[in-house]
């Protein structure tokens, strides 16, 4: 017997509780050889800004005797690049894609809100 993994988050209904972590998994096709994202409950995509940010110069990412610090600085390609270059990519998958989003001042929630309401239509929800 299939166990039922099914949970729901507020209105998202997702096959199992598995999400992979915004900034750990891309945007979902850098990790296609390893794991397909359509079994996952979702995935969350990067952090989102208005514009591009670089991020913090090298060292990000540090080992330690318990485990690892990461201050990657919120690194991403920003909006325009991502409704170019990922969200037609993301369409394609057969899971909800949480998309999380930052700026330096509320008007960049809000323009960054009110575009995410604008693609949500175009992405596949289960
Ligand atoms: C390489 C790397 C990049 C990350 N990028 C982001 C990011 O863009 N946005 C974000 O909110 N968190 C980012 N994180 C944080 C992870 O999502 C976070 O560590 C993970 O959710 C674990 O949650 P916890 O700290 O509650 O255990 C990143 C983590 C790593 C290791």
């Amino acid at each position: 017997m299939k166990p039922d993994l099914r949970v729901k988050l507020g209105p998202l209904e997702m096959q199992n509780p598995v999400i992979a972590a915004s900034g750990t998994f891309g945007y979902g096709q850098e990790y296609e050889s390893l794991v397909n994202p359509d079994l996952l409950g979702g995935i969350v995509v990067k952090g989102l800004s208005l514009k591009p940010m670089g991020g913090n110069p090298p060292p990000r990412i540090v080992e330690t005797p318990c485990g690892m610090l990461n201050a990657i600085g919120l690194a991403n390609i920003g909006l325009e690049a991502f409704l170019k270059d990922k969200l037609p990519k993301l369409r394609h998958l057969r899971t909800n894609v949480i998309v999380n989003i930052y700026g330096h001042h509320v008007d960049d929630y809000a323009e960054l809100a009110a575009a995410s309401r604008k693609w949500r239509a175009s992405l596949r929800w289960r």
